[in-house]
């Protein structure tokens, strides 16, 4: 690719790209190319090496080019490129759902397959209002999402997800009867908390609040994600989930986690669900899945729900949905590969092993210019630092920028740096990342 910049700064060869939640014009003139990734690391076009500090987007858990990803997909290419779900079957998507019944949280051994963690979401959605439907209680179609939330970009996880600018500029093209908890950050009471806050688990009582106002016969489903990641990096405070679970219970309304970055080792256990020992009755997930390599989501359903739906004549499709993709045998090879790595090498729990020196790692830049709060768990850390006077976001995104021009990419959300890295790193990677973020953060006014 040509990286010259014409006269005028800009390079007409990154012009047809319309970049997803990109500053185009500011890329387009201070390009950010990553040409290759091997382990714990990218090179750019250029040729600097940089360390992932955030595992691609929260996806690569198992570290950059493994060779065992690349035969399994190339083997399924040439066996069999394609195959139909529709009507049709091919052994490895069973294989699959098996392999995925077996590391699931108690129960959740039924598995739906989409292609990112945003069909994931609807997936989720559209069965629990369904399932409703399915044992006779139609009238159950409400929603219920949270302040802070992001379930990726489809309709129906925007319309519960509560990041205001993924909503404002889409205007009212929202699902009908959605309605949100409030958020659970809360910096005053728990700032630089080491794991999880302590205080706020009343916070999940505000669900009986909104049952009281809509009732609980209108209401389909909660959908949470146990720790977010997009948000900046939102705990829950300790005890807040399993609340949620009890009010869910007792109203018999569907609780989905949306386990799309804290799927697959993230937090210390193959899923957030058994680290924090509350039990979903649908889970979302993707990136993880796959170690990023092939698109893939996948829609984890407590057997009881999948059950409801097995009635009526045999020959009838019991659900009406589905994508020309779910369980594409490419994705499914990546997938078993990928599961074979995170099996072999221990990593669905060594995150676990590793969170300590983690912790201590992320807290040492406490006392840092600007910084407010600083939150972790599992392999999940985040600096949360002051806005500079009427400019949010700008003082993370210079810190973004330096750490990259540095050799280390992180994530920024406003003025939150989010880090999740492989679940491979070493501790000497851990200390290089949080150093070369320390040392951004002194320069950065
Ligand atoms: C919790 C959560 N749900 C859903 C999504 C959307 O996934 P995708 O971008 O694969 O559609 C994300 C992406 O970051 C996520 O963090």
């Amino acid at each position: 690719m040509n990286a010259q910049l014409t006269a005028a700064g800009t390079n007409p060869e990154l012009d047809a790209f319309w970049m997803p939640f990109t500053a185009n014009r500011q890329f387009k003139a201070h390009p950010r190319l990553l040409a290759r990734a091997q382990g714990m690391y990218y090179w750019t076009a250029d040729g600097r090496q940089v360390l992932d500090g955030v595992a691609g987007l929260w996806c690569v858990n198992a570290g950059h080019g493994r060779s065992e990803i690349t035969e399994a997909v190339t083997k399924q290419l040439t066996t069999m490129e394609f195959a139909p779900t529709f009507q049709m079957g091919h052994p490895i998507a069973f294989e699959l759902a098996n392999r995925l019944a077996k590391i699931a949280p108690p129960g959740l051994d039924r598995i739906f397959f989409a292609n990112s963690g945003s069909e994931s979401v609807d997936t989720a959605l559209k069965i629990a209002i369904a399932y409703h439907r399915a044992r006779g209680a139609a009238q159950r179609t409400r929603l219920i999402g949270r302040e802070k939330g992001y379930h990726g970009v489809g309709f129906g996880g925007m319309s519960v997800g509560g990041m205001v600018n993924n909503r404002k500029f889409f205007g009212s093209s929202m699902l009908p009867g959605v309605d949100h908890l409030p958020h659970t950050l809360d910096i005053e009471r728990n700032a630089f908390s080491r794991g999880l806050p302590q205080w706020g688990a009343q916070f999940a009582n505000e669900l009986e609040r909104l049952i009281a106002l809509h009732d609980a016969s209108t209401i389909a489903a909660v959908i949470v994600e146990p720790v977010s990641g997009s948000a900046g990096v939102v705990l829950p405070p300790v005890g807040y989930l399993k609340r949620l679970r009890e009010i869910c219970d007792k109203h018999d309304i569907l609780l989905i986690f949306d386990e799309v970055i804290t799927g697959f080792g993230r937090v210390g256990k193959p899923f957030a669900a058994q680290a924090f020992d509350v039990t979903p009755d649908l889970m979302t997930t993707a990136k993880g899945l796959t170690n990023g390599a092939i698109p893939m989501g996948a829609v984890f359903s407590q057997r009881k729900i999948y059950d409801a739906f097995m009635q009526g004549p045999e020959n009838s499709i019991e659900l009406f949905h589905g994508y020309t993709y779910s369980a594409h045998p490419v994705a499914c090879a990546a997938a078993l590969a990928t599961l074979d790595i995170y099996v072999k090498e221990g990593l669905l729990t060594r995150a676990a092993s590793l969170s300590a020196h983690w912790e201590n790692a992320v807290h040492s830049l406490r006392g840092l210019p600007h910084v407010i709060d600083l939150r972790n768990y599992g392999l999940i850390g985040a600096v949360e630092m002051e806005p500079r006077q009427g400019k949010p976001g700008a003082r993370g995104f210079d810190v973004f920028l330096k750490c990259f021009e540095r050799g280390v990419m992180v994530r920024q959300t406003g003025d939150t740096i989010a880090m999740a890295p492989p679940l491979i790193i070493e501790p000497a990677q851990i200390e290089h990342l949080v150093e070369t973020l320390g040392q951004v953060i002194r320069e950065t006014a």
